[in-house]
């Protein structure tokens, strides 16, 4: 199996290709190398027979269209997005671009190459879109978890450019019957997550002594999968669901973010004490709120339970155990990181008046 990944440099696409070469696949890699995108990722990978790499745009319809007709791939991925929500609350340009435009892009040459191709590979063929469950918006408490038939109410500029691309990715399945396929999941954390998003920042940030940020009252909730059971769900899904589906994938993990922050705190106080014995839960601090902050996302995951029998493998308590490990012993990585543009953003989000004394 040939499979075409976009954004296979950045935390989830990267442990998708890993995962897929030690299944045997074959894989290209088309990556823009954004911020977010880091070779790196997939060092152990650049020596295998059966990986390639692209360098550039999925908007680039020149450069998709030959890269299509070259690698004749059997399927399609598409991770390549930009991802997190505070940025698209700063500039929302770079999100439209690439979530609705890009994925529209990437659309219309898939359907022009597919099109062309005998019957028995255009039915085989796979256009699998990777998508949130952020764009069912934002649940109150006793509501039931968001499902496949949940209306999109989208509610931040990264929830609404990834509802559009799910629209777009629906209608060429409609209209033109490409055979694709929708994956909603809930929040990821492991290995390789850039250290803007929640878990990846609290580990580093408890490590270099700084001050743990909890957004408003720290009871916004979050239903955490490891990304592992992640990238498993999307194999199960590619390879064995029909034309036309949508899967939600959620890891049944529910937890409140100050929840979260004493979860990793806490396991850092056992596998790498604070030389002041002191715990690394006293460094957590209550910041200003991000503008229009969902409160609770939940996933019901029924559906992929019950077509294939998928649930999660990792427990929050193996699966931050693995991450915190891998963060200690991957400080390298975490320089080449922070010697780029991370720093600018972090200086930027958590400047003043979230941090009044820290400047
Ligand atoms: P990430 O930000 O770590 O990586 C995104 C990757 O896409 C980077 O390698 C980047 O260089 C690449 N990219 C960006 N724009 C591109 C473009 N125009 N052309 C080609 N490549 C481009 O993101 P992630 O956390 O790995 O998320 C991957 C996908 O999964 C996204 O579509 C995201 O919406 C979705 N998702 C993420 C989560 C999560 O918790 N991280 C949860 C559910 C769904
Ligand atoms: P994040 O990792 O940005 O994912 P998303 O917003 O897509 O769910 O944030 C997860 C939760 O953690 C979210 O409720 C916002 C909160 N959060 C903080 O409290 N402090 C932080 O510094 C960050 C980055 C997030």
């Amino acid at each position: 199996m040939k499979i075409l990944v976009t954004g296979g440099c950045g935390f989830i696409g990267s442990a998708f290709i890993l995962q897929q070469l030690s299944l045997g696949r074959t894989v290209l890699n088309l990556d823009v190398l954004s911020y977010a995108g880091n070779p790196e990722n997939l060092y152990s990978a650049a020596c295998s027979p059966n990986y390639y790499f692209a360098h550039g745009d999925i908007g680039d319809r020149v450069l998709v269209s030959g890269l299509l007709q070259e690698f004749r791939p059997d399927a399609i991925v598409n991770f390549a997005a930009e991802t997190h929500v505070d940025r698209s609350i700063v500039d929302p340009t770079p999100f439209f671009k690439t979530n609705a435009n890009g994925t529209a892009s990437l659309l219309v040459e898939t359907l022009n190459w597919w099109k062309e191709l005998p019957k028995a590979q255009r039915e085989s063929f796979r256009f699998l879109h990777i998508s949130t469950d952020e764009v069912f918006g934002s649940l109150s408490s006793g509501e039931a978890a968001f499902s496949e038939e949940s209306p999109y109410r989208p509610r931040s500029p990264y929830s609404a450019s990834k509802a559009a691309a799910d629209f777009y990715v629906r209608s060429f399945h409609e209209t033109y019957g490409l055979p694709t396929l929708i994956t909603n999941c809930s929040n990821n954390y492991g290995p390789r997550q850039y250290p803007e998003k929640f878990i990846p920042l609290l580990i580093i940030n408890a490590l270099q002594g700084k001050r743990l940020p909890i957004y408003g009252n720290g009871t916004n909730m979050r239903d955490w999968l490891y990304v592992e059971d992640h990238c498993q769900a999307i194999d199960t899904v590619l390879t064995r669901s029909c034309p036309g589906e949508t899967y939600n994938i959620g890891g049944n993990c529910e937890k409140s973010n100050l929840d979260i922050a004493y979860a990793v705190t806490g396991m850092l106080d056992e596998i790498k004490p604070r030389a002041d014995g002191r715990s690394y839960s006293d460094q957590i601090a209550f910041v200003k709120d991000r503008p229009g902050h969902d409160f609770r996302y939940a996933i019901n995951a029924e559906k992929i339970r019950r077509d294939f029998g998928w649930k999660p493998t990792h427990s929050l308590a193996s699966g931050l155990h693995d991450t915190i490990s891998w963060y200690l012993a991957n400080d390298g990585w975490l320089e080449t990181i922070q010697s780029r543009s991370y720093k600018d953003w972090y200086e930027l989000n958590y400047a003043e008046p979230r941090f009044e004394d820290e400047k």
